[in-house]
């Protein structure tokens, strides 16, 4: 078998996809179940079938493309990631995986390879948690982690849930029926861009994942008392940013204080009302992000933010709630995909890093009902979810061949 990745095909391709944006470029912005994002879909479905792949939709949108091996019946061999970006990204999460697993599996075809376990391309829906304020929507529904009910009743900024924004969209199937039966997937493999340092840093080109990070987001609203900026004196105020102000700094302190390089927390949403410059604040609603790659860790933040919100509300004499929108497990990665991904680098002579996804994937979800790996390929000083996201043509090229390889490895 000689494979060949179509590079100068490829890179048209991910330019063509970064045209799908509601920003200006090099910015991309694709939420989910934007006209720009089903147009997106719609223009990759169009290249799988080019492709001569048999593509379906479920009721959520996940999207898979499949090559039928010599063997239709037994498990698939999956590949693929997400095309959704949040506000002002870049190029290439998910995408990569998205199209470089599409360019895999032509690689293969040119190569005359047959397999005999079917080879399928999966495009995650919803993978970004800015519409629905969680993440990996469609393999939380896949892999049966978050049930239908819950995922339909799920709302927007605009309060529309879940449910009527697919059937907006056309897709009016049964979400009970997104769930994968088991033993569907014979093992999974999602190619994507580091979105961290450490292969470029090293020097080292590709990188087999061991374990995923476990993420876990909270809602938090506090409530103060709002005012006029110039009468309310200042021992009469309840500001609520103020404590806001207070409590994020207390999140920050819970990660740092671990001292352990895998703990991290953020809080990426902030909410101020009324957001007037002559008004105190009254309200504030935020979300908070905390990850690790030890549960036990991550959840000894989560309790210490939880003791910080309670002394802030009780020293500022405001209300704090907070809501758990997810708290979920760190994943493994499968031994016999790791071993077919690093067979298949040793193949092609690149060096691999052994190397941990602090990043959160679809494939943390998928690793609960198949056997589960990710290859890596580094981007420039690490920088992702940003409009000057980059990886290089060859990075791109080589993740595409050694993915090729190892779906080969693992559909026979
Ligand atoms: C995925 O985009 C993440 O936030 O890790
Ligand atoms: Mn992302
Ligand atoms: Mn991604």
């Amino acid at each position: 078998m000689k494979l060949g990745i179509d590079q100068q095909r490829l890179l048209t391709e991910i330019e063509t996809l970064a045209a799908f944006s509601d920003a200006v470029p090099p910015a991309v912005t694709r939420i989910a179940f934007t006209p720009t994002d089903l147009k997106a879909r719609a223009w990759v479905i169009s290249r799988c079938e080019e492709a001569g792949l048999t593509v379906r939709q479920d009721a959520v949108g996940n999207t898979f493309a499949r090559w039928s091996g010599a063997a239709p019946g037994a498990p698939a061999v999956g590949t693929g990631s997400h095309i959704d970006a949040i506000p002002n990204a870049g190029k290439y999460d998910g995408v990569v995986g998205v199209l470089g697993g599409l360019e895999a599996i032509r690689a293969l075809q040119r190569s005359g390879f047959r397999p005999k376990n079917s080879i399928e391309l999966l495009v995650f829906a919803t993978e970004e948690p800015t519409r629905f304020g969680i993440g990996c929507l469609g393999s939380r529904l896949l892999s049966g982690t978050l049930s239908a009910d819950t995922a339909g009743r799920l709302r927007d900024r605009d309060g529309e849930s879940m449910d009527a924004v697919r059937r907006k969209a056309g897709l009016n199937g049964d979400l009970q029926d997104v769930k994968l039966p088991t033993g569907y997937y014979k093992g999974f493999v999602e190619l994507h861009i580091e979105q961290g340092p450490l292969l470029e840093r090293a020097q080292i080109s590709l990188g087999v994942v061991m374990s995923i990070a476990a993420p876990a987001s909270l809602r938090i609203s506090i409530e103060g008392a709002g005012g006029h900026a110039g009468s309310v004196l200042m021992p009469d105020r309840k500001d609520a940013l103020c404590a806001a102000a207070e409590l994020i700094l207390a999140v920050e302190n819970a990660a740092q204080s671990r001292a352990a390089a895998d703990t991290v927390a953020t809080v990426g949403v902030c909410d101020v009302f009324p957001g007037a410059v002559n008004s105190i604040p009254s309200r504030v609603r935020m979300t908070l992000d905390i990850r690790d790659t030890d549960l036990t860790r991550r959840d000894g933040v989560m309790q210490t933010i939880e003791l910080a919100s309670q002394n802030t509300a009780a020293k500022r004499h405001v209300s704090i709630q907070s809501e758990l929108l997810n708290a979920d497990a760190p994943a493994h990665c499968a031994p016999e995909v790791r071993t077919a991904l690093a067979d298949s680098c040793r193949k092609h002579g690149a060096g691999f890093l052994e190397m941990v996804s602090r990043a959160y994937h679809d494939s943390l979800f998928i690793s609960r009902i198949a056997p589960t790996g990710m290859l890596f390929i580094p981007c420039r000083n690490g920088y992702s979810h940003r409009p000057d996201e980059y990886a290089a043509p060859e990075d791109i090229t080589r993740g595409a061949l050694v993915l090729a390889e190892a779906l080969a490895k693992m559909s026979t």
